[in-house]
């Protein structure tokens, strides 16, 4: 064996030139690795002895993609397409021999080879649509000459994986088989040598019935986008796909290195990337010991059988953990238990999920009505209604009972977790996991640190986050810890801006404009208005809108009215006239002036606050980083991907035009001191600085 370079070595076994990369921990295609494979190339195709060309990595998997913190970087050669074009263009037949992941960049490679083998477990995708990119290195145009433009074209849209048999089925794969990725390829080079090939980049024919008729793609693009309103890089994907068939080669590459170089500098793949690392970051917990290891969680009860806690017992049951529900009666444990197997059966009637896999998940959920059965679990998750007696009861009966070592936390949304830790002996297992409606689905998890919480028992619910799908963000303890606080501050904008005469539709188109799935006043109807009123009755805030709707008896749409109104069973509302009677009432009776909006003044209105008390949130420590809040807000609030979170958002605005602003709602709302900016964010925007470069100091600072 021999070194190329400190990633790349080439080894030679009879005829078959190995090429070797090892750049843990996913091989990510960097600088020295493309330079270092097309030197290792070119000494063993210069090779008279070598006859075929095997391509491998070493460690956990094929190379996982290009290396995402060259982005934005100046190019350095040889750049992905030219590394990869030199590799097909070697004169000798070559191979991938894939393990593990070989996702974007990485697929490319092996597209580059004539051949592709690939171990039973390992998948092949192009995840570039995830980063708001296209498969640039090529993929958007050898992928087609495998499988044709239409099948290419819902992978690069989707960013799924496929396995190795899928892939054999498609004709991605050459040969699927074996544990060892290197003797596979060999082998598989040993039967190919001396045979004529064809490199992928010259295979004409699946590329055939779309020049003839390209009706089919384009159906399937129009369908596969329209949701996509806005978004750079589905579009791009589009077009680059389209060019397979429509440009030579060699054009369409050179299209793609342009489209690849403007997304990249583009505001919505930098959001993308920020997110990606963001969410890794997030993982990791300032400060704690080494030597801290999460307990393992191998079976979990929730205790309460409504909608949250029947979510939170299906995340357990997917992630392959037996739960035990727990409800005070047998009818409320039925009608929990009812509601998640009509859920399981929604997504198998949708073809979603398999009758078999149905029945596994139901297998592994059990029902009790003796809060004792919960006594043995690793993890148990509170999940009953937001009442501070209630869970104290609860609590200081499971205190008494759980096992030791068992880690008890409440999904509380608002309330303080230490106030609930009180009644415990061991407040040090207690932990707020606060999940997100539908808990089956939402990703993310809040993981509310108590005072007394130990680093053990944060690791551990973590970590059983992460074991159930999900993304837990650390929040300190307040009122609303990270989402919830920040909320409030849209909600209150949100009537204030209703107050003053923009109607519902108004705000709520503004918001999905911006990128929000839904408005908040729609989000407000489908919810239930009556529990934002018993909380603002409970905490003497009164919303004079809110509050004159919800005495009328419009809770929303289990009623048939709120901001909008429902026809029976209906989910989009219609403009409900009633309402602007009602802000014209109120509006006269407090004297307030009404104005006209456009969607960059509601924009603002609603999410400038919102950012503010974001800073708030980082001043305090309830949040570790900027980036934690940015992932709270896109995994559970609906806050648009490619928009990259409000302190991404922020620093894209620029704090300075934010502070401004913010100075001007202080000054014409003065009864709300909410409104004045935050001391960080005033000191961030005074030097020019950002929330991304206060992050990154502070993380060099330890
Ligand atoms: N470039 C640079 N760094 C990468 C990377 C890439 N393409 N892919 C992963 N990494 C880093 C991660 O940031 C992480 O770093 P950290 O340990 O400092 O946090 C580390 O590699 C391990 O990745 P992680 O995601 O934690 O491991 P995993 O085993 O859960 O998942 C992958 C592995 C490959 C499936 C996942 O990392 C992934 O999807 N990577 C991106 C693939 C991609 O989009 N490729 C196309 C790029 S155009």
């Amino acid at each position: 064996m021999s070194s190329i370079n400190d990633k790349v070595s080439v080894r030679r076994d009879g005829e078959i030139g190995v090429i070797l990369v090892d750049n843990p921990p996913v091989n990510a295609l960097g600088h020295a690795v493309r330079d270092g494979m097309v030197k290792a190339c070119a000494e063993l195709a210069a090779d008279p002895a070598i006859h075929a060309i095997v391509v491998a990595c070493a460690g956990r998997t094929f190379f996982a993609g290009a290396d995402i913190t060259e982005f934005g970087k100046p190019r350095q050669e040889p750049w992905l397409q030219e590394a990869i074009e030199r590799i097909e263009q070697c004169g000798k037949p070559t191979v991938a021999a894939i393990h593990g992941t070989a996702l974007g960049g990485g697929f490319e490679v092996a597209l580059g080879c004539t051949y592709r083998v690939m171990v039973e477990r390992a998948q092949v995708g192009l995840p570039e649509i995830h980063l708001g990119l296209l498969a640039a290195g090529g993929g958007t145009k050898r992928l087609p000459r495998l499988i044709g433009p239409e099948a290419t074209l819902k992978l690069c849209l989707s960013g799924e994986r496929l396995s190795a048999a899928r892939a054999l089925e498609l004709g991605v794969a050459d040969h699927v088989g074996g544990e060892d990725p290197i003797a596979a390829g060999i082998a598989f080079a040993r039967t190919i040598v001396g045979k004529p090939f064809v490199p992928v980049s010259e295979r004409e024919d699946k590329l055939a019935a779309a020049r003839a008729d390209s009706a089919a793609f384009d159906a399937l693009a129009a369908k596969l986008t329209a949701r996509a309103a806005g978004q750079a890089a589905p579009h791009a994907n589009v077009e680059s796909v389209r060019d397979s068939f429509t440009l030579p080669f060699a054009e369409g590459m050179a299209k793609d290195a342009r489209t690849i170089d403007a997304l990249i500098a583009g505001s919505q793949s930098r959001a993308l990337r920020h997110l990606f690392f963001a969410e890794r970051e997030a993982a990791r917990i300032p400060g704690q010991p080494a030597d801290v290891q999460a307990r393992r969680v191998r079976t979990a009860a929730v205790i309460g059988a409504g909608t949250m806690g029947g979510g939170i017992a299906m995340s357990f049951a997917g992630a392959g953990i037996p739960v035990t529900v727990v409800d005070t009666t047998q009818e409320a444990l039925d009608r929990g238990l009812d509601r998640v197997r009509a859920n399981y059966a929604t997504s198998v009637k949708r073809g979603s999920m398999t009758q078999a896999a149905m029945d596994e998940r139901l297998a592994r959920i059990s029902g009790a009505t003796d809060r004792a059965a919960a006594a043995a679990a690793d993890l148990v998750v509170e999940a009953v209604f937001e009442d501070m007696d209630v869970k104290r009861e609860i609590f200081a009966d499971l205190g008494a009972s759980a096992a030791p070592g068992t880690i008890l936390s409440s999904n509380t949304s608002a309330l303080d977790v230490d106030a609930i830790a009180e009644v415990l002996e061991r407040p040090e297992d207690f932990v707020g996991m606060h999940f997100f409606a539908p808990a089956n689905v939402m990703k993310l998890v809040e993981v509310v640190r108590g005072a007394r919480t130990s680093a053990e028992t944060i690791a551990t619910a973590m970590a059983a986050g992460r074991a159930i799908g999900k993304i837990p963000v650390v929040a300190g303890n307040c009122d609303g810890f990270i989402g919830n606080r920040m909320l409030a501050r849209r909600s209150q904008e949100v009537e204030r801006l209703l107050q003053r005469g923009a109607t519902p539709r108004q705000i709520d188109e503004a918001a999905k404009a911006f990128g929000f799935p839904m408005g908040p006043l729609a989000i407000a109807d489908m919810s239930g208005l009556d529990v934002g009123w018993f909380i603002r009755k409970r905490r003497g805030t009164p919303f004079p809108i809110a509050d004159a709707i919800c005495e009328k008896g419009w809770f929303g749409q289990k009623t048939g009215a709120g901001y909008y109104r429902y026809e029976a069973g209906a989910r989009e509302g219609t403009d409900n006239p009633d309402v602007a009677a009602l802000v014209a009432e109120v509006a006269g009776r407090l004297g307030i002036a009404q104005q006209r909006f456009d969607n960059d003044a509601m924009i603002e209105r609603i999410l400038f606050p919102l950012v503010n008390e974001g800073a708030r949130i980082l001043e305090e420590g309830i949040a570790y980083r900027a980036s934690d809040i940015d992932v709270v807000w896109v995994n559970g609030y609906g806050w648009p991907r490619h928009g990259g979170g409000p302190m991404f958002w922020a620093d894209e605005v620029g704090l300075a035009a934010i502070v401004a602003r913010l100075d001007a709602f202080a000054a014409d709302t003065p009864e709300d001191p909410s409104l004045r900016p935050a001391a960080l964010l005033r000191t961030l925007a005074a030097s020019g600085s950002s929330f991304a470069e206060w992050q990154q100091d502070r993380a060099k600072q330890g």
